[in-house]
C-alpha cells in the first residue's frame, strides 16, 4: 500500500515538471525562423534550462520536500497500527493469563493453633491481606477441623494452607490443636495412608514460640512442618518461627517476625496465583542444605516447583538454620539482622527490596538495626508496652514498670489497708509497687499478667540505671497519687503522706533480682529512706546470696514438690528444682526478715503437708505468709477456676495443720479479707506477746551502719521489730482490719483483692 502511493505522487511529480518545462521552453521562442534549426533550438534549450536552473531547484525541493513529508505521514500510521495490533494482543493475553491465574490458587485457608490468642490474631492479621489481594481466604480453629475427611482435598481444590502454631510446655500443642497434631503425626508414619497422601497440597508453615524454651522452642512448627513434607505435601515457603524472646527474634519481635514471614508469603503467593513454575537454579550457595536437590533425591518432583530458593528464602529460612546445623545459639545470644546472613552459610550480604522492609519493621519495634545495635536488645516491645499499658502499668524505661496497688487507694480512703498493713505495719498509702525487671523465669499459671511478660533465664536485654528506674518510678507513683486529690473520702492527711513514699514493694511483677543492678537500687532505696520488701520466684540462689540486707525478703514457694513445683510455676530452667531447694538454703542463710510466700491453690497443694514442713525446716524464715490463690478472671493460659479458690475457713484449716508440724512456729496474725494468715516464728513472740512488726526507722539505722562500715557491722532480723497491734493478731474479733479504717464490702469478690 504504502509503495503504491509513493507511485502515484511520483507521477504527479514528473507530470509537474514537464509541464514546467513546456512552459519555460515557449515563453524561451521569439523568433519563428529559428525553429527549422533544431540544432540551435536544442543547444538554446539546455541555455534556458541553465538560465532557469533556479526553478529548477526549487522544483526539485518541493517534489523532495512533498516526499519527505508523505513518507513520514505513511509511517506514523504504519506504528500506530502496529500498536492498536500490539495492545488488543495484549489485552487478550492479560485476559487469558486471568484466566490461567483464577486457576493456579482457588483460595487460602489458615489454620491456627493458639492458647492465649497470639496466633489466631496473626491468622486474622493475615486474612485481611490476603482478601485484600483478591483472594477468599478462610481462617479455622483447628479444633473445628477433621483433617481425616478434609485435608487431603484441599490439594485437589488448589487451596493454599497456612497453619499459624504455638509451641506449650515441653513442646505440646495447643489445645485446639492437639487432635489434628495427633491425627498428622500418625498419617505420617502410617503406611495405610501412603507417602503421596497428600500430594498436591500446598502449604506453608508459621510456628510461634520462645526460645528461651531451649529443646522445645517451637516444636509443633517444625513437627507439622515435617509430617506434612513426609505425606508429600508441596511447601510454597520455607518455615517461618515467631519467637516471643525479643534476646533471639530476628526481627526484635514475634509481631515482627510475623510480619516479615508475612510480607514473604505475600509475595509468594502472588506468584504462586500467576502460575509461577520457578525450580530452584541450583546456584544457591545452601551447598548440601540446598531442598531441592533432596527433594529430587526422594522423587517429589512437585518440591521444586514450589519449593524455589529465592534471596527471599536464603535470608530468612529458619528451617534452613537447622538443616545446615546453624542455630543461633551458635551465633551468641544476639542475632542480628545482619548476622543472619552470616548464619546462612556466609551468604553474601545484600540489600534486598524484602530486606529493607525487614529493617523498617524493626525499628518499628524500637529494636536498632544491626550497625548501631552493639547495644542489647530491649525487653518491652512496642506490642508487650501496649498490653501492659492497658492493664495499668506506668512503664520505666525498657524494663520495668510502676503500678498503683488498690490497698493503696483503699488506705488513702480510710478504707482499710493490704495484709503487709497488718503483718508488719506497712503503710498501704505510702506504698509504692515496682520492679526492675517484667521479665521472669516463671510462667506461673496463677501469674495475674496473663502471661504478657517477657521470659528469661538470664538478663540479655538493654539495662537502664539504678537511679533512673527509681527517680521515674517516685515520679510516676506520686502521679498516680495526685489524681486522688479532691477524690471523695479521700484523707486529706493521708493523701500528703501518700505523697511521701515510705515503703518499696518489689514484687509487682517479673523478677526483680534478674535486675544485674539489684543492689544499687536497693541501696538507693534505703537512702531515700524507703523500706524494701522483695520478692523472688526462687530460681536464682546465687543472686540471692549476693543481696544486700533488704528490709524482708521473700521467696514464693508455690509447691512442695518436684512435680507440682513444675505443673503450677512452670519454670525455664531445667533443674528448676535444684535451684528452688537451693534458693531456700540462701535464704536460711541471711540474717535479715525472711519470709516464705505459700500461695494455697485448692485440691493441687493442699495434700501436701508433709513436704511444705521439710521445706520450712531448710530454709528457717522467719514468717511463713499464706494465702489462697486469687482468681484472676479467665485466663486461657491457665487452667485455674474459681474452684482452685479455697475458702478463708479452708485456708485457717490448712494452716493451723502445718503450724502444728512446726514446733517453733505459731499462727501470729490474721487478714480475713484477703484471705491471708501469717505463721511466725516464735522468736518473734517476747513474753508472749508478738513483735511482728517493723520498726521501719531502726532499719533505716541499722542499715546505713552496715553500709558505712562496709558490711562489718551486721544486723538481724530481731534488731529492728515492733510490737503487734491486738486487732493484727490471729483470734482477734477485727480478723486483721485496722479499726482505725471503716470496712468497705466489695461486691465483686472475684478480682484480686490480696495484695502483692
Ligand atoms: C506456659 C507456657 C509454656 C510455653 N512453652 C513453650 C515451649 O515449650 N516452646 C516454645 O517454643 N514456646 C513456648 N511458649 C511460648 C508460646 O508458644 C508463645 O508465647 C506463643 O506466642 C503463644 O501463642 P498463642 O498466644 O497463640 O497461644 C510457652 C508459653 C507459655 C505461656
Ligand atoms: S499490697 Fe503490696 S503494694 Fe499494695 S500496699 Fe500492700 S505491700 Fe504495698
Amino acid at each position: 500500500m504504502c509503495s503504491y502511493a509513493t507511485f502515484r505522487l511520483m507521477r504527479t511529480l514528473i507530470f509537474a515538471f514537464s509541464f514546467l518545462l513546456c512552459v519555460l521552453g515557449t515563453s524561451e521562442k521569439k523568433d519563428p525562423a529559428e525553429a527549422s534549426h533544431s540544432s540551435v533550438h536544442s543547444s538554446c534549450f539546455l541555455t534556458s534550462i541553465w538560465q532557469n536552473r533556479l526553478y529548477l531547484y526549487s522544483a526539485g525541493a518541493l517534489f523532495f520536500g512533498i516526499w519527505f513529508s508523505v513518507r513520514i505521514i505513511l509511517k506514523k500510521r504504519s506504528v500506530s497500527s502496529d500498536i492498536t495490533n500490539v495492545s488488543h494482543k495484549t489485552v487478550k493475553t492479560s485476559r487469558r493469563s486471568d484466566k490461567e491465574n483464577e486457576n493456579h490458587v482457588s483460595g487460602v485457608k489458615i489454620f491456627y493453633g493458639s492458647q492465649t490468642g497470639t496466633a489466631k490474631g496473626f491468622a486474622k492479621e493475615l486474612s485481611d491481606d490476603v482478601e485484600a489481594s483478591g483472594l477468599p481466604c478462610e481462617i479455622i480453629d483447628l479444633k473445628d477441623y477433621d483433617p481425616d475427611d478434609q485435608l487431603a482435598d484441599e490439594g485437589t481444590n488448589r487451596t493454599v494452607c497456612v497453619f499459624l502454631l504455638a509451641t506449650y510446655t515441653d513442646g505440646q500443642p495447643t489445645e485446639n490443636a492437639e487432635w489434628f497434631c495427633k491425627w498428622l503425626e500418625e498419617a505420617s508414619t502410617d503406611f495405610r495412608y501412603g507417602k503421596t497422601y497428600l500430594k498436591g497440597l500446598k502449604y506453608a508453615v508459621f510456628g510461634l514460640g520462645n526460645s528461651v524454651y531451649t529443646g522445645h522452642y517451637n516444636t509443633v512448627g517444625k513437627n507439622v512442618d515435617k509430617w506434612l513434607w513426609m505425606l508429600s505435601a508441596s511447601r510454597i515457603m520455607t518455615r517461618g518461627e515467631g519467637d516471643c524472646n525479643v534476646v533471639n527474634s530476628k526481627h526484635g519481635s514475634i509481631q515482627a517476625d510475623f510480619k516479615v514471614w508475612k510480607l514473604k508469603f505475600s509475595n509468594r503467593l502472588k506468584k504462586l496465583v500467576k502460575g509461577d513454575k520457578k525450580t530452584c537454579s541450583g546456584n544457591c550457595k545452601n551447598g548440601d542444605s540446598c531442598k531441592n536437590k533432596t527433594k529430587h533425591e526422594h522423587g517429589h518432583e512437585d518440591e521444586s516447583e514450589v519449593q524455589s530458593i529465592n534471596t527471599e528464602d536464603i535470608y530468612e529460612s529458619s528451617s534452613d538454620d537447622e538443616e545446615s546445623g546453624l542455630h543461633h545459639e551458635s551465633k551468641g545470644p544476639v542475632v542480628d539482622m545482619e548476622d543472619l546472613g552470616n548464619i546462612m552459610n556466609g551468604v553474601k550480604k545484600f540489600k534486598s527490596k524484602d530486606e529493607e522492609q525487614m529493617v523498617k519493621l524493626s525499628k518499628l519495634n524500637g529494636v536498632k538495626r544491626a550497625e548501631d545495635e552493639e547495644e542489647r536488645r530491649e525487653m518491652i516491645t512496642p506490642a508487650l508496652r501496649d498490653a501492659l499499658s492497658k492493664q495499668g502499668y506506668k512503664l520505666i524505661g525498657s524494663h520495668s514498670g510502676v503500678k498503683l496497688c488498690r490497698w493503696t487507694k483503699s488506705m488513702l480512703r480510710g478504707r482499710g489497708g493490704c495484709y503487709k498493713h497488718t503483718f508488719y505495719g506497712i503503710e498501704s498509702h505510702r506504698c509504692m509497687e515496682t520492679t526492675p525487671s517484667l521479665a521472669c523465669a516463671n510462667k506461673c499459671v496463677f501469674c495475674w499478667r496473663h502471661h504478657t511478660n517477657p521470659v528469661g533465664t538470664e538478663w540479655r536485654w538493654k539495662m537502664d540505671p539504678a537511679e533512673k528506674i527509681l527517680n521515674d518510678s517516685l515520679e510516676k507513683h506520686q502521679n498516680m497519687i495526685k489524681e486522688f486529690k479532691g477524690v471523695p473520702g479521700v484523707k486529706p492527711e493521708r493523701y500528703e503522706e501518700g505523697l511521701a513514699v515510705k515503703h518499696c514493694a518489689l514484687s509487682l511483677v517479673g523478677e526483680p533480682i534478674m535486675y544485674p543492678e539489684i543492689n544499687a537500687f536497693l541501696r538507693l532505696l534505703h537512702t531515700h529512706r524507703i523500706s524494701s520488701f522483695l520478692v523472688t520466684n526462687a530460681q536464682f540462689p546465687q543472686e540471692i546470696r549476693n543481696l544486700v540486707p533488704v528490709t524482708q525478703l521473700y521467696v514464693s514457694v508455690d509447691a512442695s514438690t518436684k512435680d507440682s513445683l513444675k505443673k503450677i510455676d512452670r519454670p525455664l530452667f531445667k533443674d528448676f528444682w535444684p535451684r528452688f531447694l537451693d534458693c531456700l538454703r540462701a535464704l536460711g542463710e541471711k540474717k535479715q526478715r525472711t519470709v516464705y510466700r505459700l500461695t494455697l491453690v485448692k485440691a493441687w497443694n493442699v495434700e501436701e503437708m508433709l513436704a511444705y514442713a521439710d521445706l520450712i525446716s531448710m530454709g528457717q524464715p522467719d514468717f511463713i505468709e499464706v494465702k489462697g490463690v486469687t482468681y484472676c478472671g479467665e485466663s486461657t493460659a491457665s487452667s485455674l477456676t474459681m474452684a482452685n479458690v479455697p475458702w478463708h475457713q479452708e485456708v485457717v484449716s490448712f494452716v493451723q495443720q502445718l503450724a502444728d508440724m512446726l514446733p517453733q512456729y505459731e499462727i501470729a496474725c490474721e487478714h480475713e479479707h484477703s484471705n491471708c494468715l501469717l505463721i511466725a516464728h516464735t522468736k518473734f513472740k517476747i513474753d508472749g506477746e508478738w513483735w511482728t512488726w517493723i520498726d521501719y526507722e531502726r532499719f533505716q539505722e541499722l542499715v546505713q551502719t552496715y553500709e558505712d562500715s562496709g558490711g562489718q557491722q551486721s544486723f538481724s532480723s530481731l534488731d529492728y521489730i515492733a510490737k503487734t497491734p491486738k486487732w493484727a493478731l490471729f483470734g482477734a474479733e477485727e480478723q486483721g482490719f485496722d479499726p482505725a479504717d471503716t470496712r468497705f464490702q466489695r461486691r465483686n469478690k472475684t478480682k484480686n483483692i490480696s495484695g502483692c
